[in-house]
């Protein structure tokens, strides 16, 4: 961070201009929000094993809005917490939906690893609306033990992958075995899979003008910078109570909302400097990117926006057993009205004509340095042994405090729903 241009930030009554973009400035996230990236251990319990790793998962803004029912014997029954959604920048809950598709493969390669065949019913008692959540399961799980089942190299990669929302090193070309390894990785789920690299730069040019005029639209739209305000975890307190949302450890923006100096509560006015500090950063990165990802899907109902989920974090996987880094950008899919134009520019780069084809994610991909981990939830209580849990978060036993053995995880019916 630019001191000067911080105290010029300053100077002119707001905060975060050189703090490098809203999201991923943490330098030092307090370990206990990043434990669950131990993995579950020696976890006796196989389904909270397997959920142990299903909670590394990425989901839109780091909301976790995961809920699991293992009321029922050898079952998991996964739900959408509506207090977790995103409706301004995600009005659908596509992306919504899409971050329970990826929980469900990991969820799935995990089972996999135990010998256990993951029968997924999507929406067994019937499918969302197309335009909300419902408190109907977004899955059932059932495990059954397979011989014949394979375990899937991507498992491997589940504790290592991030996204990382650092430049990369653009002058290093992504090598065609890569881009066919994350070509390769989305097979089991239909989606097709697009790339563009540094052999095309006028394709690559225009990758970059759509990313940075979208993430342009999404910072200057008041309704919409407030909502990611609103999943803005400043300082390690925050970090370490919420464990969720978009952390940002920056010393001079702690201070400053120490300070009272940075309202998350109000929008930043037009032309606000500290904004205009994240759009060229943004930028910066945007021109640091090698190589564009995308994937289309046919339609663009529950299923496959659950099914696109589960071949985005595919592709994420293999990226990281590339080496290679990874940032989904959504703004320009994104289905608010101030976003429409670059919408429609979005797709017709990909190839995809609306309303039959959806492009459901798109990423820069490239070289770039290690990053930490993104916080996951603290695990919940169950108060007692005949309780059904839902558990959006690790269901580890909680041993370590001297408590009796516990979970940390919510509980069905809304009690002891302590938020981290
Ligand atoms: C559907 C979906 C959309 C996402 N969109 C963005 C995005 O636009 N920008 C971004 O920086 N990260 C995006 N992410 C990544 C999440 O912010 C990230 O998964 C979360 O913060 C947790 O971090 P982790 O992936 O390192 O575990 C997206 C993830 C998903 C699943």
């Amino acid at each position: 961070m630019d001191r000067r241009g911080f105290i010029k930030v300053v100077g002119g009554g707001v905060v975060l201009a050189a703090a490098g973009g809203l999201p991923g400035c943490s330098r030092g996230i307090p370990a206990g929000a990043i434990e669950a990236w131990r993995g579950p251990g020696q976890e006796a319990d196989v389904r909270r094993w397997i959920l142990g790793y299903a909670i590394l998962a990425p989901h839109s803004h780091n909301l976790q809005s995961w809920l699991v029912d293992l009321s029922v014997p050898d079952e998991i029954a996964l739900l959408c917490d509506p207090e977790r959604l995103l409706p301004e920048t995600d009005p659908f809950s596509r992306q919504i939906m899409m971050s329970h598709g990826t929980f469900l493969e990991v969820l799935d390669l995990a089972a996999r690893e135990r010998g256990l065949r993951a029968d997924i019913a999507l929406f067994p008692e019937g499918e969302f609306s197309p335009g909300k959540t419902e408190r109907r399961p977004v899955a059932r799980i059932r495990l059954a033990p397979d011989p014949t089942i394979a375990r899937d190299p991507l498992f491997a990669q589940v504790l290592a992958r991030r996204t990382s929302r650092e430049p990369y090193e653009v002058r290093r070309p992504i090598p065609a075995e890569a881009v066919r390894a994350m070509g390769e990785s989305v097979k089991p789920h239909a989606v097709s899979f697009g790339f563009a690299g540094a052999d095309e730069p006028g394709r690559l040019a225009r990758h970059r003008e759509i990313a940075s005029e979208a993430w342009k639209i999404e910072l200057t739209t008041p309704r919409t910078i407030l909502e990611s305000y609103r999943w803005l975890r400043v300082g390690a307190a925050e970090i370490e109570r919420h464990r969720d949302g978009l952390s940002l450890d920056d010393p001079f923006v702690v201070l400053m909302t120490k300070l009272g100096l940075f309202d998350r509560a109000k929008a930043p006015k037009p032309g606000d400097s500290a904004i205009a500090g994240q759009i060229k950063d943004f930028d910066a990165k945007v021109a640091a990117t090698p190589g564009f990802l995308w994937m289309v899907t046919q339609g663009n109902d529950r299923k496959t926006q659950v099914n696109a989920g589960r071949a985005h974090v595919r592709v994420q996987l293999a990226a990281t057993a590339h080496g290679l880094s990874m940032q989904p950008i959504s703004q320009a899919l994104q289905e608010y009205p101030e976003q429409r134009a670059t919408h429609a520019r979005i797709h017709e780069l990909a190839g995809a004509t609306p309303p039959g084809q959806t492009v459901q994610m798109w990423a820069r991909v490239g070289y770039g340095p290690p990053q930490q981990p993104a916080p996951r939830r603290r695990r919940f209580r169950k108060k007692r042994p005949d309780e059904p849990v839902r558990t959006g978060a690790c269901a580890r036993p909680c041993l370590r405090r001297g408590r009796r053995r516990v979970l940390k995880i919510p509980v069905k019916g809304g009690r002891d729903r302590r938020r981290a």
